[in-house]
């Protein structure tokens, strides 16, 4: 089986990789990456001598470099998570989200029914729902509102895919998960930002009232889930993917549970100006998924343990993004606050 799996080089892009390595051994898996302020090729340097799997520097968005790409090396299946990922970055500026999810997305589907892959995985968020009340939870047959750039970007990207099922057959599978932890995040995301600022004993910046739920999901669980629906899913389908029902918390409680394990007291706690247009609450049902096989597993605090203790295990790898251009970024988006 000939795999592609853009955004390899990204959070949940490395961890799915080294799923499929794991769990697949027979796969071949083309990794992708163009490798922005968010892909760092660290990730993935584990396998740098591992034959079944080859990386390639390359921009979604380029039509020619991704149609020679496909044309080349013959895909059987596609796992597409390359994107701008980040809610704040998208509020400062879109064009990028655009360009990537948009664009990106179009120029790989068209790769992708032309040189004849079986199977299109696309990898979305359960934000393009847009927010939920105290109660109930996002179905696939919820209706798509967005709030932010980014989740508007991915749920055009979202529509564009289930149109190449429709219009011409390409057998495309959606996913839209919650929020994900684990290792090899970003520290610009909630859970790495306050660890690692935890860690340095600065302020962590808790927008708003900090009662903003999120359903937090272990990424490993997210890999598997990514494999059940390329495996199980029906083509034109969508599976809505979810964590343990404990991951369900708000944003006080994410980030009392990081300064209670790391022993930091709460005067860290900085409450800062909100974001706009912030959604309160996510939750995804995900029966459809749990019908095809597939159930998370990982609880929250075992979870949260696990990254707390890769992140103090690998402070060269945060410390070195923390610098530069992330420093830029982090006065841009909260200097102001
Ligand atoms: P990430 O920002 O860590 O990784 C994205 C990767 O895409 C980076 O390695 C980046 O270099 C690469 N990339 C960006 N633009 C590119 C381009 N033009 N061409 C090629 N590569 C490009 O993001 P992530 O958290 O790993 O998210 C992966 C996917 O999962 C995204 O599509 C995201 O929307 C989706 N998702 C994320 C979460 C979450 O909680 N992180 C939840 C649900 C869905
Ligand atoms: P984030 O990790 O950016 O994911 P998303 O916005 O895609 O859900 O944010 C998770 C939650 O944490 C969200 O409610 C916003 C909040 N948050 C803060 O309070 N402070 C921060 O510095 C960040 C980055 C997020």
């Amino acid at each position: 089986m000939k795999v592609l799996v853009t955004g390899a080089a990204g959070f949940i892009g490395s961890n799915l990789v080294y799923h499929l390595l794991e769990s697949r051994p027979s796969w071949k898996i083309t990794a992708l990456d163009l490798l922005t302020y968010a892909g760092n090729i660290e990730n993935i340097a584990g396998l740098i001598n591992d034959r079944r799997i080859e990386f390639i520097k390359c921009d979604i968005a380029d039509p020619a470099t991704v149609n020679e790409l496909f044309a080349e090396k013959g895909f059987d299946l596609v796992f597409h998570l390359a994107a701008e990922s980040h809610v704040d970055r998208s509020i400062h500026s879109a064009a990028e989200f655009i360009k990537t999810n948009v664009v990106g997305t179009q120029v790989l589907l068209d790769a992708a029914l032309s040189s004849k892959v079986s199977r299109f995985v696309h990898i979305s968020t359960d934000e393009v729902y847009g927010s939920l009340g105290p109660t109930g939870y996002f179905y696939e047959t919820t209706l798509l509102d967005p709030t932010s750039p980014y989740a508007a970007s991915k749920a055009a990207s979202d529509l564009i895919v289930l149109a190449y099922f429709k219009t011409h057959g390409l057998e495309t599978v959606v996913t839209r998960c919650t929020n994900n932890y684990g290792p090899y995040q970003f520290p610009e995301k909630l859970i790495p930002l306050f660890v690692t600022n935890a860690l340095e004993d600065k302020p962590l910046p808790l927008y708003g009232d900090g009662l903003n739920v999120r359903s937090w999901i272990y990424v490993r669980d997210h890999c598997e889930a990514l494999l059940c629906a390329a495996e199980k899913g029906v083509a034109g389908e969508v599976y809505n993917i979810g964590g343990t029902s404990d991951g369900e918390v708000n944003n006080r409680v994410v980030t009392a549970a990081i300064l209670e394990i790391l022993k930091k007291p709460e005067t860290l706690i900085k409450p800062v100006k909100d974001r706009p247009a912030h959604d309160r609450r996510y939750a995804v049902d995900s029966s459809k998924i749990n019908g095809i096989g597939w159930k998370a597993g990982i609880l929250f605090r075992e979870g949260l343990e696990k990254t707390i203790k890769w992140y103090v295990d690998n402070r060269s790898w945060w410390q070195s993004i923390k610098t530069g251009a992330y420093l830029e970024y982090y006065e841009r988006n909260y200097g102001a606050r």
